[in-house]
């Protein structure tokens, strides 16, 4: 797929069919996603796969806080992403110190970066994908042990789709741009 159509194409998917994805896809994926630019290269995205059901229903049902639209995406995906970030790397100095004064929030940055560029690969590979951001981020790094030195950036919830969405509707260009 070319990479223009990719991008527009890429659609938020919230239904999907049972099958899960390969291994060999999903590393497929992670592979583009490294790809991704980040501060000084510092990397620091991680992608779990969640598989396992009950883990899966353990985030749909107690790690959402309780909005029920996501609770059924969750339960819908053959596999849950949870998307980690390595922390006090991305925006700090080598003494601990912050680089700018955005101080953290690269960190941020960067994990969405790195998320869309999972999203879009998975979608050029036939996958469908959508990012969530409602749950809270203590109960699921319990969920899945996150290890320590890592924070949960954002959930993506990931299988072949079973539904064909239209774009919702975006701002304008006019709307968006400002040459200065
Ligand atoms: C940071 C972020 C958080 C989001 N959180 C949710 C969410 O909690 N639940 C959900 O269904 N969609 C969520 N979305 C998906 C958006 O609703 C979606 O991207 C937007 O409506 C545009 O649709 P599109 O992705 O199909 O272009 C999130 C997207 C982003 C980037």
């Amino acid at each position: 797929m070319e990479a223009l159509e990719c991008i527009k194409t890429r659609r938020s998917i919230r239904k999907f069919k049972e099958e899960a994805v390969s291994h060999d896809t999903v590393n497929a994926i992670v592979e583009a996603a490294s790809m991704s630019p980040s501060w000084k290269n510092t990397q620091i995205a991680r992608y779990h796969i969640v598989e396992n059901r009950d883990i899966i229903k353990e985030i749909a049902d107690n790690c959402v806080l309780d909005f029920e639209f996501n609770q059924k995406t969750i339960n819908r995906a053959p596999q849950l992403v949870v998307v980690s970030m390595i922390e006090k790397r991305c925006g700090y100095e080598k003494d601990g110190s912050f680089s700018t004064s955005k101080g953290d929030r690269w960190e941020m940055y960067d994990a969405g970066i790195a998320s869309q560029t999972f999203c879009l690969a998975a979608h050029d590979m036939g996958v469908g994908t959508v990012i969530l951001g409602i749950f809270d981020e203590d109960k699921v790094a319990k969920a899945i042990s996150l290890p320590e030195g890592q924070k949960v950036a954002a959930l993506i919830a990931m299988g072949y789709p079973n539904q064909e969405c239209e774009a919702p509707k975006r701002k304008t260009v006019e709307e968006l741009v400002n040459y200065i």
